[in-house]
């Protein structure tokens, strides 16, 4: 079933729903990472110490993608005490705003100070090829929508002059060169979805900045920043955008693709957790 809530009101306390989920552990995170299309395989390297299912979760909706598995864990990743939500909820699934930033809000009230956000997209920037790899730098949001839209409270008005914390990004950024991965930087474009772009929608994206496009992470972002959390997103690039390849485009593809650079992935993840502890 997918959830029909759209008002803050029916929701429960971010802060409750934490305490219930910190009552399960000692465990203390400071970095919380959403793993999207791709980076789940980063789990396997994780020591998990709590682990619980989005169904059990109280406002949280579970996921119906699939490559997408709807749980919550507080890890250990390279020692770093991590809260992992593995498998995300998407607007383009019929979710609101609110349900699918929900799980930031959450994360922001278990303690962490720092959020890297993952996902699939498809490359616009000619540079990029298939299985690189993109520390994103700004974004574009072209979703139609604000997670912060309806916001009553104060801190509506969040600026987003610098949404990705550029000393996050160098940390990505070493962990890219110290694992030899192609990591490039560049502008992330969210669309609503489900449908891919289509060509003309490529090209324009491409005049406007946008270096690679995808379905997510802009409005956790977004939420993040109202919750004052440091935000770093990473994009796993799985498919040259519309009309710039060969193939039409499939989720099938940005599966096989994420599946063929898995382990390049975790090991991305697992040295910039390991980076991130030393920084502190
Ligand atoms: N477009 C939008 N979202 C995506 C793509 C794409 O080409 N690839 C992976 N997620």
């Amino acid at each position: 079933m997918l959830s029909r809530e759209t008002k803050h009101e029916g929701r429960p306390a971010p802060a409750e729903v934490a305490a219930h989920i910190l009552k399960r552990s000692k465990l203390r995170p400071t970095l919380g990472l959403v793993l999207g299309s791709g980076f789940q395989s980063v789990m396997a390297r994780c020591t998990v110490v709590m682990e619980v299912s989005f169904v059990e979760i109280p406002g949280f909706a579970n996921t119906s993608v699939s490559g997408h598995e709807g749980r919550l864990a507080l890890a250990y990743l390279a020692k770093t005490p991590v809260v992992v939500v593995s498998g995300r909820t998407h607007f383009y699934e019929g979710h609101s705003m609110e349900t699918v930033t929900f799980p930031i809000r959450v994360l922001a009230a278990l303690g962490v100070r720092a959020l890297l956000l993952t996902n699939a997209a498809g490359g616009i920037n000619g540079r990029f090829r298939r299985g690189d790899f993109m520390a994103v730098t700004d974004h574009i949001n072209f979703m139609g929508a604000n997670p912060l839209r309806g916001w009553r409270e104060p801190n509506r008005f969040v600026d987003l002059t610098q949404a990705y914390d550029p000393a996050l990004a160098r940390l990505l950024k070493k962990a890219g060169a110290k694992t030899k991965t192609r990591l490039h930087s560049g502008v992330y474009l969210a669309v609503s979805g489900p449908s891919y772009e289509t060509p003309a929608e490529i090209r324009a994206f491409s005049g406007l900045g946008a270096d690679a496009v995808g379905m997510s992470t802009v409005p956790e972002a977004i939420v993040a920043r109202q919750c004052g959390l440091r935000v770093a997103a990473l994009s796993c690039i799985t498919n040259p955008a519309a009309g710039l390849g060969k193939e039409p485009l499939s989720h099938a593809d940005v599966l096989a693709t994420g599946d063929a650079v898995k382990t390049q992935a975790a090991r991305l993840l697992e040295k910039f957790a390991e980076f991130y502890a030393e920084t502190k």
